[in-house]
Parts: structure tokens; sequence; C-alpha cells
């Protein structure tokens, strides 16, 4: 279950499981929610704002400029309407009902291993970030792993990605490194691994 609406920072869920939802001053009057198809525009616009200002210098200037909200409002539509069953988004929601940021996550991918679960996107609008909504986000994310069955969880993120920073911070362990390829070059992604959920639930 996603936290309610005023829902105090710390629960209890679970013999071993605390959730801590980080620090209310940083965020204050933030809801994280379930995604419904109502949020497709929102995501849309979070995702193109997040990688243009995230990826510039990294991804092509080309890639960047012909991504489209409402291309990528369709895709989010349609997954809304056919999904992987143990896929999930949560939204973080300002004060003012507005989405600032979102997560997907569900079964890992690539390395596939029983219980593991991953989370495939994470993105934030830049003017909100640095600010502990992520932190509060991912752990809100590993909680609905937690709930679909899964005991572990992955992250791949761009070599180049400051924001990798972030991922070590919530204590991941950096793994094997693929090829992605985006736009005309092939970019380097770095796997992150935790061992236990309950790593990342308690959100520092
Ligand atoms: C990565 C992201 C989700 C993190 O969420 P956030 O709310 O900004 O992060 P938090 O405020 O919870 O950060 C917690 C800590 O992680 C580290 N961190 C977070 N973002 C960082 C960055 N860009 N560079 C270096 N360290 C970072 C810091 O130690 C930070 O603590 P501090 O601000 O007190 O120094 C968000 O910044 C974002 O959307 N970035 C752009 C898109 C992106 O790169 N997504 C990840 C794709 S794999």
């Amino acid at each position: 279950m996603p936290p309610a609406p005023g829902e105090s920072t710390t629960t209890a869920r679970g013999p071993n499981i605390v959730v801590v939802t980080g620090p209310e001053q940083a965020t204050a009057g933030l809801l994280v929610r379930e995604a419904t198809a109502l949020d497709a525009h929102a995501l849309a616009h979070v995702y193109v704002s997040s990688w243009r200002a995230a990826y510039r210098g990294i991804v092509e200037d080309e890639v960047l400029e012909r991504m489209s909200v409402e291309r990528q409002e369709a895709s989010y539509g349609a997954w809304f309407r056919r999904h992987p069953p143990s896929s999930f988004i949560r939204v973080a929601v300002d004060a003012g009902a507005n989405v600032v940021g979102f997560g997907i996550a569900g079964e890992a991918r690539a390395p596939r291993a029983e219980r593991r679960g991953e989370v495939y996107v994470l993105y934030l609008l830049p003017q909100v970030q640095r600010r502990g909504i992520g932190t509060r986000l991912f752990a809100s994310l590993a909680r609905g792993l937690d709930l679909r069955g899964m005991d572990s969880m992955i992250v791949w993120a761009l070599e180049r990605n400051p924001a990798r920073a972030f991922y070590e911070r919530l204590g991941g362990r950096a793994g094997e490194q693929r090829q992605h390829p985006v736009g005309t070059r092939s970019l380097t992604e770095v796997c992150y691994a935790w061992d236990a959920l309950e790593e990342v639930m308690v959100a520092r």
C-alpha cells in the first residue's frame, strides 16, 4: 500500500520492516502514491524534462531535442492498458497535487534471478532534485517490490550520470556493466545491486 496523505514519516510494516520516508521538512506535503492512467501526461512531462537536464552532454543534443511529451504520453498510456503484472509506477506528488517525480519497478529483466526486482526508471523534475524526494520515492519502490514478493533489487545507471552517487549513497554495490545504444552512441551502464530490500526501504 502506498503511504496515505498525511501519513507520518515512519511506518511499521511487519516485524523487520520500518519505512522511514525522509526528512519531513524537505518534503513537506509530499505524497508518494501508485500512478494511474490519468498521470500519463505528467509522467511524460517529468521524463522529458528530466532527460533534457540530466543527460545534456551525455546523450546527443539531437536525441534530446527529438524527445516528445506527446509520444511519451502515448507510450505510458499503452503501459497502463497492458503491462506485466509485477510492474508498477509510483509518483511523488507535491502539496499542490503536481506530479514532480516517478519511478517504475518490477521483476529484474537482466540479470534475471528469482525474487530479484529492478527499478527500471527514476526521474524527478530538475527543480525539485536534491531535496530528499528521490530517496523517498526509491524507498517506496523498494517497498512495492517487497509487497510483490521480491527480496533484492538492481538498478542500471549510465556510467557518466553523476546521479550514480545517489545509488552509492543508498548502499548500492556497483557490479557488471553493459552497453546501451542511445541515438548513434553506445553508452556504458553500470548495475547497482542491493541484496536485501530492507537496506533501501529504510531510507537514510
Ligand atoms: C537521481 C535522482 C532520482 C535523485 O533524487 P533526488 O531527490 O535528487 O536525490 P536526494 O535529494 O534524495 O539525494 C540523496 C543523496 O544522493 C546524492 N545525490 C543525489 N543526486 C545526486 C547527483 N546528481 N550528483 C551527486 N550526488 C547526488 C547526494 O549525496 C544526496 O544527498 P545531498 O543532496 O544531501 O548531498 C534525481 O536527482 C533525478 O531525477 N536526477 C535526474 C535523472 C536521473 O539521473 N535519474 C536516474 C536515472 S538511473
